[in-house]
């Protein structure tokens, strides 16, 4: 039976998130773990899948052989169903990074151009367009408007001009949990004929997104995070109009080949798979297909309001005891990550971590941050909290404070 028809009637017989999901995910019995935005942990269906691979790669790998590109295009037609798009605007890379560079690599971006950037622009859109600095495009950086947390449309308004190429946003930003709303962005770039290119690697799976709604022409994301995959695996998104009007800065035998009348003419294949060069590791593809199943079955949109409750909960907790998140209170501008400034984050992280808790620290701005995904239920929050009030009970026997 289809895997995705068999789980997706199981969701409709269940009232609501995570139900039986949670217990597709064995970590949920042992450990409360809130860190669905850094490494997504293996659910059942993921393990058997990879597992089911290796056994035949040890017993029958000829066997594979004839097939074994399927495991690619069960992944690529999930990514355009969660995507809203047709599969040929999809290309499975290995990363997110990977995906970034080949969208800078792919633009046109002469001496004098520039691209827009933020304080929320993850590193891996970053880099590549530091790397082009030496061809004489110009970085403009948008001073982060909403509170510190991200660019404004403002922002982004003042420095466009015609010889901006890209406006490159981190939709979901994972220092804050800042999120952006790409439509007035996308809207901006556009007027002055720049593309967005979004990175999604923190939305996907948890935000619903359509490039057709959000204004998005490219976008970068990973299997590892909101869409329950193994690491090591990506996609880059390319509209229609993107993919018409560029080439492949890289090219191999999967997605491309030669002309058969003149075999010096390469000829690309016309859709987003032209970035495929050979074999890739397909180890993970299909645990990312079955990561995916479990992301589709459930749908987006019940993801985002079972996370959103939960970060609502954790929000309200950490009120209650006067500490206050990073992440905005605007419920259309956080997705599911929860910042926690802390005075010793890797210090808590551990507290935590001896109780079966599991939470990021991040050192660089002193934080705490928490995750909730599908599998996690409001006990992971209370535990959470708990271990928070443990932990500062240790350090100020007194009562809470924020660190
Ligand atoms: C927003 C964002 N972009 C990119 C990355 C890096 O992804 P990858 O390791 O797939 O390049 C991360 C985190 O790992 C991230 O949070």
């Amino acid at each position: 039976m289809d895997p995705i028809s068999d789980r997706s009637t199981a969701t409709q017989r269940d009232a609501g998130l995570p139900g039986p999901w949670r217990s597709e995910f064995p970590i949920t019995e042992s450990r409360a773990y809130l860190c669905g935005g850094g490494l997504a942990p293996a659910a059942r269906g993921v393990s058997d899948a990879v597992g089911a691979w290796v056994e035949r790669w040890s017993l029958d790998p000829r066997g594979i052989w004839d097939r074994l590109l399927d495991p690619v295009e069960e992944v690529r037609d999930r990514l355009a169903r969660l995507l809203s798009c047709a599969p040929a605007n999809i290309g499975v890379v290995d990363g997110t990074s990977r995906a970034s560079n080949l969208a800078v690599a792919l633009l046109d971006a002469p001496p004098g151009s520039n691209v827009i950037v933020d304080a929320t622009t993850y590193p891996s859109s970053l880099y590549p367009w530091l790397e082009r600095r030496a061809s004489g495009v110009e970085i403009r950086r948008a001073p982060s408007g909403w509170g510190g947390l991200g660019a404004s449309v403002a922002d982004v308004k003042r420095l466009v001009d015609d010889r901006t190429v890209a406006v490159s946003i981190t939709h979901v930003d994972p220092m804050t949990g800042f999120r952006h709303d790409l439509r007035p962005i996308a809207d901006v770039a556009h007027r002055h004929g720049a593309v967005l290119i979004a990175d999604v690697a923190q939305s996907a799976g948890v935000v619903p997104l359509d490039p057709t709604s959000d204004g998005f022409d490219i976008a970068a994301g990973t299997a590892m995070k909101w869409l329950l995959g193994p690491p090591g695996i990506g996609f880059l998104y390319l509209s229609d109009a993107v993919l018409a009007r560029t080439r492949a800065p890289q090219v191999g035998y999967v997605g491309a080949t030669v002309d058969p009348s003149d075999p010096d003419r390469l000829v690309l294949d016309p859709a987003a798979r032209r970035h495929e060069l050979g074999l890739p590791s397909l180890l993970g593809m299909l645990g990312f297909a079955a990561g995916l199943d479990i992301v589709l079955a459930c749908g987006v949109d019940r993801i985002a309001t079972h996370v959103e409750r939960l970060v609502g909960r954790c929000l309200d907790g950490l009120a209650q005891r006067g500490l206050r998140a990073t992440t905005p209170d605007d419920p259309t501008h956080r997705a599911g990550i929860v910042v926690i400034p802390m005075a010793d984050p890797a210090a808590a992280a551990a507290f935590l971590r001896a109780r079966a808790v599991d939470v990021w620290s991040l050192a660089r701005t002193s934080a705490l941050r928490a995750d909730p995904h599908v599998f996690n239920d409001d006990s992971d929050i209370d535990r959470l909290l708990e271990g928070l009030d443990a932990h500062v009970a240790l350090r100020a026997p007194t009562g809470l404070r924020s660190g």
